[in-house]
């Protein structure tokens, strides 16, 4: 019963008349059948909608092409990027607060029909927020590849660079076409477009923007699915936020989801016992983790290396986290004590030695004499 809610949707469209959402949930009935590995079954569906197309001299096959997404009437520029997702190129560590309401989410997409047969369906939209790096898009990728719909991504703050007078009709265009066919529309930094409904500098023409967006919402078919992200929620006004069903707040990873992430972009280079590491990245996201192991598995690849020494990825660590101190312009000395009174924990001697390229020795003599007045 895995197509059960994708022929459920071209019976829908079918009694509606809708051809062309006939046509785009054939095509994505064809793409689930093609990925199971049942190819000619694939086939047979998207020759019946050609077929249909020669035979009634109505287009409905068009719309098996209709992924044309609308550009920017002046700069030519497409205001949103397409992209299919693959659950094979995902593997997204979320914490269980997180993972059950996105499980749930998902679910409820999935299972649409039998919610709202049972007169409780919901519009499948979420506001997923937090800092910077802590996987906010990566989720976005995620939902659509479960989905196995396409990811239509747009940057609010692009789209409202254009000209303002164009940016209501772009935004009207872009919901236009998300709404025809089934897909995920993902609005990035949504906080660029949601701001300045309440922002005073704002001139009134932009808030009249901000308004239609969130019309165009509101008047979205309950089968597109909505995703918008945000680093800056504390700019979103409540009638933004009462927009979304759900509402996601990631944070920067847990204990836990730091040893997945570690062991997943240290790859076969990460050392066995990741305890000390694991504590060490306590406050970074996952974005940054990423960068330092893949900082350090390049250099060891060019030195000829097949594993990591566990102080160098300590050291790596402690520069992104303390980078203020490092790079500060005091003496090494005064360094030293500053990063060791931070995390004394993280700056063990041979941390602070390879950091510095200072004798152990000579560490341990500036972290046991007493600070000269
Ligand atoms: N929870 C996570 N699990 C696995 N990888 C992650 C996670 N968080 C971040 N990453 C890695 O970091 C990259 C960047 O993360 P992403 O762009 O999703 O962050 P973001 O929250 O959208 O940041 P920003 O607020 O700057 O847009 C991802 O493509 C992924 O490789
Ligand atoms: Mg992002």
């Amino acid at each position: 019963m895995e197509y059960l809610p994708t022929m459920l949707k071209i019976i829908e469209n079918g009694a509606l008349a809708n051809t062309e959402k006939v046509a785009s949930y054939t095509k994505v009935l064809a793409d689930k059948l093609r990925n199971d590995g049942d190819t000619k079954a694939a086939q047979k569906v998207i020759n019946i909608i050609k077929q249909t197309n020669t035979r009634k001299g109505i287009s409905p096959a068009s719309a098996l092409n209709s992924s044309t997404i609308p550009v920017d009437r002046d700069s030519r520029f497409s205001l949103a990027d397409e992209s299919f997702p693959d659950i094979k190129d995902i593997d997204i560590q979320l914490d269980k607060i997180v993972e059950r309401p996105v499980e749930e989410f998902i679910s409820f997409v999935e299972n649409a029909h039998l919610l709202s047969d049972a007169g409780v369906g919901i519009s499948p939209s979420m506001l997923i927020y937090g800092p910077p790096g802590c996987g906010k898009s990566y989720l976005a990728q995620h939902i659509a590849a479960r989905l196995k719909l396409p990811l239509l991504t747009t940057r609010c703050d692009s789209l409202m660079s254009s000209l303002l007078g164009s940016t209501a009709k772009n935004i009207r265009n872009l919901f236009d076409h998300a709404a025809n066919r089934p897909c995920v529309l993902f609005l990035d930094e949504f906080d660029a477009l949601a701001k300045a409904r309440d922002d005073q500098h704002e001139v009134g023409e932009l808030k009249r923007v901000v308004v239609g967006l969130l019309q165009n919402i509101d008047n979205l078919p309950s089968d597109t699915v909505v995703l918008a992200a945000t680093n800056h929620e504390n700019l979103l006004d409540p009638a933004v936020w009462r927009r979304f069903a759900y509402r996601l707040n990631i944070q920067m990873p847990s204990y836990e989801s730091r040893e997945k992430l570690l062991k997943q972009y240290l790859k076969g280079f990460s050392p066995k016992n990741l305890k000390n590491l694991t504590s060490a990245t306590e406050g970074m996201s996952g974005a940054l983790i990423r960068q330092a192991c893949e900082a350090l598995i390049r250099l060891a690849v060019l030195n000829g290396e097949s594993n990591l020494d566990e102080n160098k990825l300590l050291v790596k660590i402690a520069q992104i986290q303390h980078y203020k101190i490092i790079q500060s312009h005091e003496t090494a000395e005064s360094k030293i004590r500053q990063l060791k009174q931070a995390d004394s924990r993280l700056f063990t001697t041979r941390v602070l030695s390879e950091l510095f390229t200072i004798s152990t020795g000579k560490i341990s003599k500036i972290l046991n004499s007493p600070l000269q007045a």
